[in-house]
């Protein structure tokens, strides 16, 4: 009977699910059944963050959509009735188009075996449906639940700054000390730390090109 389905979406089409099982979680449902594996099975316990997904409900007393990162791990498949879930295929892929967080992530060499990867542009991802023009702060407090065992976090973190819209001068950002003080030249600054991604390479984060929320789940 009708009270026994469940209904949602997994990035913009609805699925439907009859009798779900109370301890399937949405990881295992994405890998097994939709063979959705871009979703990675690290800990399977909530610490790793190689699983995240972005999860995405209409709130009918504030008449807002609100976004949230989650781990597929730990999320009951029967807690998404009315969601609308986006995972990492969702985002982008090289076959269709990439998703500028999966460009910069990759291009600043912010991935390596990659099995942290899905989970950290997930996570970005999410902040910036919610912040266009995130802070640094709101970059790392974003990140902090995800694990890289590879790249010592640097890669990551340089890649996903750029959607940042402060200076990166320390002089800019009004401490004391700055780089361009002195007798060294921005020139000579910059010869001697060399940046190994050229940002105007970059696509352009473009909010408008994002899926919508389903509009069935508004009417609801
Ligand atoms: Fe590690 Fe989900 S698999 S947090
Ligand atoms: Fe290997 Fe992050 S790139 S775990």
């Amino acid at each position: 009977k009708e009270g026994d389905t469940l209904c949602f979406f997994i990035n913009g089409k609805k699925v439907t699910v009859s009798h779900a099982e109370p301890e399937t979680t949405l990881l295992s449902f994405l890998r097994e059944e939709l063979r959705l594996t871009g979703t990675k099975y690290g800990c399977g316990g909530g610490g790793c963050g190689a699983c995240t997904v972005m999860v995405s409900r209409y709130q009918p007393a504030t008449k807002t959509i609100t976004h949230y990162s989650a781990n597929a791990c730990l999320l009951p498949l029967c807690q998404l009735h009315g969601a609308a879930v986006t995972t990492v295929e969702g985002v982008g892929s090289t076959r269709t188009r990439i998703h500028p967080v999966q460009e910069r992530i990759a291009k600043a060499h912010g991935s390596q075996c990659g099995f942290c990867s899905p989970g950290m542009v997930m996570s970005i991802y999410t902040l910036l449906r919610n912040r266009p023009q995130p802070a640094m702060d709101d970059i790392t407090h974003a990140l902090q639940g995800n694990l890289c065992r590879c790249t010592g976090y640097r890669p990551i973190i340089d890649g996903c700054r750029t959607f940042c819209q402060e200076a990166d001068c320390c002089q800019a950002n009004g401490a004391g000390d700055c780089c361009l003080d002195g007798e060294e030249t921005l020139e000579e600054t910059q010869r001697e730390k060399p940046e190994l991604f050229d940002k105007r390479e970059f696509l352009p984060l473009d909010p408008t090109q994002e899926l919508i929320f389903p509009p069935e789940l508004i009417l609801w």
